[in-house]
């Protein structure tokens, strides 16, 4: 199995790698082929929407990574921190829409703020009052004082890539292998890439992720591995001068959840600094889950540029980018055209408002907490009792069960099998906790409407499965 099929939605039971006589792999290969049946036959109106949707949607589904083996899930509606199918399951939501649903669903401070808004006109290509609260509340929390908005983490990153680019009027950006920064041209290098074509550990070859982007285009984002000082230090000097930057998710999160390591965030920025090159974090997931400024206030680094989207704006779509003044004045004096209709959208804005001044307050984080640390246990517990290999990483109201020993770096992700993240995810999507699909890639997000009977939940599935998987398969 590929790592390209997993994010890309090809897997299912029956394409598992051979498993050289392995009892657990192969008692969890049939636990995927039973639950997949399972599964199926409790969707019997998500298939239906999907066979309506394929004569007028591409594949069926809005966006590609809605759909995963052996069904995209269509869903009707969420309030709190559960959230309904729309063949009338009901889940805890612990997706959170990848990432987003710090708020939950139908947060009533939230609601208040759209429904105020919305009769007031929710677009004039103008800016509202709302646009200042919320850069104001941005550059507070994360240490930055000036700010744009645009309209989803991929425009977030384009921005950090132009802006380096035109400060420093060098062509080429650092980026980590296996991170994901959106869906543009620069930034769909080395995502997830074939360990065939991914060249050496220490200097990765940067390939394309997707179809549609030229090679000359691909050649000028730069790979390096995650938490290796030393190779940012030897691309710098492979790459004299021509470096404009790096961006780089301060967590890695998009191949389960990485932490830096100590000094490695404050090392880049001096690295860079020194090589005449920027520091942009990508905490398009990182920031407000982590802690009221994300990453940088959790880790005591704060970059040249700050890259946002998702939790920030309560559920609506929303994008924004922070920096410094040497950065953010070339938008300011008209150097660089930082231009949207949607962006500072009234809407988003006064979403993203009431998110950052009724929601995320300092009791919302305490409970975020709380419930953090009777998962982690819990959890930690299961898979003790079990013996499974693997463990647990959370922080703020993001985690993840990993089902290896040890996760650093991409190669690290490529060396233990999809299926267990797959397994993991079915088992808990047929027990009402709807995670992201497949698993291996992503993590939980909780939100400030989550409860300890959610976390139970989540617990107890776990413990159906670790018990199911050793049915037959001694510790
Ligand atoms: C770290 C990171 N950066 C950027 C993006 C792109 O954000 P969007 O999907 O809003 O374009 C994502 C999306 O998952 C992400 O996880």
């Amino acid at each position: 199995m590929s790592l390209s099929a997993t994010t890309t939605g090809g897997m299912s039971g029956s394409d598992a790698a051979p498993r050289g006589g392995d009892p657990l792999l192969e008692r969890m290969d049939q636990m995927i082929i039973e639950q997949e049946k399972i599964m199926l036959a409790r969707t019997e109106r998500s298939q239906a929407m999907r066979a309506e949707g394929e004569s007028v949607l591409a594949g069926g589904v809005a966006s590609s990574w809605q759909d995963a083996p052996p069904c995209a899930v269509w869903v009707d509606y969420g309030k709190g921190s559960r959230m309904w199918d729309v063949d009338g399951f009901e889940y805890s939501d612990f997706h959170g829409g990848f990432g987003v649903g710090l708020a939950g669903h139908a947060h009533p401070a939230i609601v208040a703020a759209v429904q105020d808004r919305v009769t007031k006109g929710t677009h004039f290509a103008q800016p509202t009052e709302d646009a200042i609260v919320v850069a104001r509340e941005l550059s507070q929390r994360y240490g930055l004082p000036l700010w744009r908005y645009n309209n989803s983490g991929t425009e977030a990153t384009m921005d950090a890539f132009h802006l380096m680019r035109v400060a420093t009027g060098r062509s080429k950006v650092l980026k980590v292998e296996g991170s994901y920064h959106g869906h543009r041209d620069a930034a769909q290098v080395s995502v997830y890439p074939e360990l065939e074509e991914a060249g050496s550990v220490e200097a990765p070859n940067s390939v394309r992720y997707s179809t549609g982007i030229p090679d000359p285009m691909a050649q000028l984002t730069v790979i390096v591995p995650f938490g290796n000082i030393e190779a940012v230090e030897r691309a710098l000097a492979t790459h004299k001068d021509e470096i404009a930057g790096m961006i780089v998710e301060p967590v890695m999160m998009n191949i389960g959840l990485i932490p830096p390591p100590p000094g490695y965030l404050a090392a880049l920025k001096d690295l860079l600094h020194k090589h005449g090159a920027w520091l942009a974090f990508d905490e398009v997931k990182t920031g407000f889950g982590l802690s009221p400024g994300g990453a940088t206030e959790l880790f005591g680094v704060t970059p040249d540029l700050i890259c946002t989207a998702k939790a920030m704006g309560g559920g609506l779509p929303c994008g924004a980018i922070g920096g410094v003044p040497e950065l953010m004045g070339l938008i300011a004096d008209r150097t660089y055209e930082q231009v949207g209709t949607f962006n500072g959208n009234p809407l988003t804005m006064a979403a993203a408002r009431a998110m950052m001044q009724d929601v995320l307050t300092a009791d919302a984080y305490k409970h975020l907490d709380a419930l953090r640390e009777r998962q982690v246990s819990g959890c930690e517990d299961v898979l003790e009792r079990y013996s499974l290999p693997g463990f647990v990483r959370a922080l703020g109201g993001k985690g993840a069960v990993i089902f290896t020993e040890n996760l650093s770096n991409y190669r690290d992700f490529c060396s233990y099998d999809d299926q267990w993240g797959n397994a993991h995810w079915l088992y808990q999507h047929n027990n009402h906790v709807f995670l992201p699909p497949w698993g291996k890639c992503e993590q939980w997000t909780m939100s400030v409407q989550h409860t300890e009977e959610d976390v139970d939940r989540f617990v107890a599935n776990l413990e159906t499965f670790a018990r199911e998987l050793r049915k037959g398969v001694a510790a």
